[in-house]
This record gives C-alpha cells, sequence and structure tokens, in this order.
C-alpha cells in the first residue's frame, strides 16, 4: 500500500508519519514541499500534479487552515486549503481508483442543543472554519473510496497546545480564568492516527465501510474541566505551579469575545465508528495524562 500524506508537520501529520509507515512506504509532504512533488495546498495544479506523479494507493490529508479566528479574514485561503484543495485530492484520488482520508470537525455545526452530533444531523457552520471544512468534506464525499473522521479538540505532546498555555500560566499567575460553556472531548492526535491506520486496514477488506465517521475520544468536559485537570495532574506530579485547581474560574464564552464564534456543543457520538470498525475509544482523560506525563518529563 502506497500512501501519499499532505500535512506531515501538523499535530496529526506527525502522528500519521508515524502509524501509517507499518502499512508501507509512506511519501510525506508538506506546505514548504514545491516543484515535482508538491505539498502546497494554494498550488492546486502543483498538487494535482503531484498526486498523479506519486500513483498512490492512499491519499491522507492532514492539511488544513486550522487558525479558527484568523480564517474569518483569511476567506479565500481558508476556502482553498479546507475546501479546494480537497476536492482536487477527490477528483485525483477517484480517478487512480485510489482511497482518501480526510479529516473534519465538530465546527461543521452550530453547537445547538445538549446531545451528541450524529454523522447525519443537519450542520449549521458558525465561521469561516466550519464553513470551509464543510465544503471540504461535501468535496471529499465524491470520490467513492473515501474516510472522513470528524473529530474535536485535537492535541498531541507536540508543539503548542491548551494544556501547556495552561501550564505556563499557572507557573506566572495565582488565578485563571476558563470558558465553561462550550463542552466537548479532548482527542489525541495519536488516538486519530491509530483509528486511521486501523480503519485504512479494515476497508481494503471492506470497502462498503467508505463514508463519514465521528472520531473523538470518549466522556465530555469543558475547557474549565479539561484546565483543572491538567492543574491537578500537575501538581500531583511535584510541578512548582502557583494556580490551585479551586482557584481557576469558570467563566461563560461571552467573558472572551473572539472573531469566530465556537460551538457550545461539540459532543460528537461516536457509534458508528466504534460499530463499524470494531473498537472502543478510550476516555479522554487517558489520553491527556499520556501527553502531560511526556510534557512535564522534558
Ligand atoms: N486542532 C483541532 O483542534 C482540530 C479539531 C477538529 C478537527 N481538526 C482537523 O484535524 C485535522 C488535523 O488538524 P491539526 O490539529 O493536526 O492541525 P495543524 O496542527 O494546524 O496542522 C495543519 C497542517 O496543515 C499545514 N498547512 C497549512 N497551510 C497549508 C498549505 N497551504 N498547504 C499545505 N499544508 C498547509 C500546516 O503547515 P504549517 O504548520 O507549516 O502551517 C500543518 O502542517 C485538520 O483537518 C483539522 O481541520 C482539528
Amino acid at each position: 500500500m502506497k500512501i501519499l500524506l499532505f500535512g506531515k508537520g501538523g499535530q496529526l501529520g506527525w502522528e500519521l508519519q508515524r502509524s501509517l509507515a507499518p502499512l508501507g512506504p509512506v511519501v510525506a509532504l508538506d506546505f514548504g514541499d514545491r516543484g515535482n512533488l508538491c505539498g502546497d495546498f494554494t498550488d492546486l495544479d502543483g498538487l494535482a500534479a503531484c498526486v498523479r506523479a506519486v500513483a498512490p494507493d492512499v491519499i491522507v490529508n492532514a492539511a488544513a487552515h486550522t487558525a479558527v479566528d484568523r480564517a474569518e479574514s483569511e476567506v479565500e485561503l481558508a476556502r482553498t486549503i479546507n475546501a479546494l484543495a480537497p476536492a482536487i485530492l477527490a477528483r485525483e484520488s477517484e480517478r487512480l481508483g485510489a482511497w482518501l482520508v480526510h479529516y473534519s470537525t465538530d465546527y461543521v455545526f452550530d453547537g445547538g442543543g445538549q446531545n451528541p452530533w450524529r454523522e447525519d444531523d443537519p450542520t449549521g457552520p458558525l465561521g469561516v472554519y466550519g464553513q470551509t471544512k464543510l465544503e471540504g468534506e461535501r468535496a471529499v464525499a465524491s470520490c467513492s473510496r473515501h474516510l472522513t473522521f470528524r473529530t474535536s479538540w485535537v492535541y498531541a505532546a507536540r508543539g503548542n497546545n491548551f494544556a501547556r498555555t495552561m501550564l505556563r500560566l499557572a507557573g506566572e499567575r495565582d488565578r485563571l480564568q476558563v470558558v465553561a460553556d462550550q463542552i466537548g472531548a479532548p482527542t489525541g492526535a495519536e488516538l486519530l492516527a491509530d483509528v486511521t491506520a486501523h480503519a485504512l486496514r479494515s476497508v481494503r477488506q471492506r470497502p462498503h465501510l467508505a463514508g463519514l465517521y465521528h472520531l473523538a475520544a470518549a466522556g465530555e468536559t469543558s475547557w474549565h474541566g479539561y484546565a483543572r485537570h491538567v492543574i491537578e495532574f500537575a501538581r500531583q506530579s511535584g510541578r512548582a505551579i502557583r494556580v490551585t485547581a479551586d482557584a481557576i474560574e469558570a467563566v461563560p464564552s461571552c467573558a472572551y469575545p473572539v472573531p469566530a464564534p465556537r460551538p457550545h456543543n461539540s459532543r460528537l457520538d461516536t457509534r458508528k465508528l466504534q460499530a463499524a470498525f470494531d473498537l472502543v475509544l478510550p476516555d479522554w482523560q487517558s489520553g491527556v495524562d499520556r501527553m502531560l506525563r511526556e510534557i512535564l518529563e522534558r
């Protein structure tokens, strides 16, 4: 199985380089790769030429314009990266008879209600990022052999993330305020990458499993709950932290106005994925604790 991976340097792309390696040779590209093997999603002709040159059995797209607030003022760039480039990948995958793996987001929903979103629930993105990701997943669906995984609140030990920010602020301040009215499940890039490899193995035998799936860690929390968990874990690990978990104040989203509104309900119903691929998704805390151990040991 020859695999062409885009977005290799992102949180998920980095983990996919690891998890996809046992499946076959991986050609991994990023924004900076130009010329014959173009990984720049703003160069749509270069992207198509790249797919034709590599002629992979599987394309995995981990590249995206993920700067949610910046997307509000970079509409065309966000649309090119999140929608037009995936449309090129879908067209070229279909031409080759290749599989296309793509990732989307809970931001395609409007965040209403309390129930976990199912794959066939009506969408209603609140901002440009969610809108362009929705356009991207629709384009990918035109490829008969596609797997699209909608996920939420992605983190990795590598690079910046919410937990690192909380640890830094908790070392500098006596009190913190964190939003408590957005609910979801922090999901590790490791888990996403491992499930992707597992699903790719499965669809080779059972191609009818192609489609759209919700993929997130089990359980739920708010950003406030997530922050408390991080701080409690760090204090128990002996890290010098000024803030106690009780000194983290729960505040509403309106306390932190941002250009792109966030969905309040980011819960994803993952039963379809678990049934189709015979998987159990672990609680969000187990992945977060592994990530924290890695960060704190460094
Ligand atoms: N992060 C989240 O909380 C979250 C939540 C739900 C869904 N998702 C989805 O999960 C997937 C993976 O997200 P992630 O967290 O791994 O994102 P990430 O860390 O921001 O990685 C995105 C990758 O895309 C690359 N990229 C940006 N502009 C590009 C361009 N013009 N051409 C080619 N590559 C470009 C980035 O390169 P540079 O680093 O060089 O810019 C980076 O390597 C995405 O589809 C995202 O929409 C993410």
